[in-house]
């Protein structure tokens, strides 16, 4: 079922198989049903195209914030875009000040950041609050990197990772479980 909608989206002009930041914006697009977001923050825009995508949706503010050490690299592709309404910040989102006193946004875009970083519930809370009540957070994360797995409904630990995985997948050493709470759970 599922491949015979991604044909049929292809021989329609969607985006092609596997592209899924494409596939989340076109979600994004059907979920705003029409509306016209004003406020808008990609966090970690790595190569411009989603942000390409975000400036379809004619907000009146851009907010893109990566960690200082991109700031060269996202400047040289920003430079060959309308960047009028644009802000950029280089700052963590997790720990920064600049972060806590931004307005709140209308859609919070967050693809390929998550895995990333150690405090991943911490992170989860601190996107939400910078939601407006209402507002949409995109999330995407890697749960694997194996590509036999890519289908299964799992989450792939690295522990201890080799220093080939670590530097590859900026693995870090923090593991967190969080059972759910229930009756078998003491936590
Ligand atoms: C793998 S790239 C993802 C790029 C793109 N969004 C995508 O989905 O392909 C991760 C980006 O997130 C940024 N990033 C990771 N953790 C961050 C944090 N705590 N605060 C700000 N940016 C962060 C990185 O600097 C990098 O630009």
């Amino acid at each position: 079922m599922r491949v015979l909608r991604s044909v049929k989206r292809r021989l329609l002009g969607g985006p092609p198989a596997g592209d899924y930041r494409a596939y989340l914006f076109e979600e994004l697009v059907d979920y705003l049903g029409g509306r016209r977001p004003a406020r808008v923050l990609e966090i970690g825009p790595k190569d411009g195209q989603d942000t390409q995508r975000l400036l379809g949706l004619d907000p009146e503010r851009l907010t893109l914030l990566d960690l200082p050490r991109l700031e060269a690299s996202n400047r040289a592709w920003l430079s060959s875009i309308d960047s009028s309404r644009i802000e950029y910040l280089s700052a963590n989102v997790m720990y920064s000040t600049l972060v806590s006193a931004l307005e709140p946004f209308d859609v919070v875009w967050c693809t390929g950041v998550l895995y990333h970083n150690p405090e991943q519930l911490r992170m989860v809370r601190r996107l939400f609050d910078l939601l407006k009540p209402g507002g949409i957070l995109v999330l995407e994360s890697a749960t694997t990197r194996r590509r036999r797995l890519r289908g299964a409904n799992c989450v792939e630990v690295l522990y201890p990772p080799s220093e080939k995985a670590k530097r590859k997948y900026h693995v870090s050493m923090n593991i967190h479980i969080y059972p759910p709470r229930g009756p078998s759970s003491p936590g």
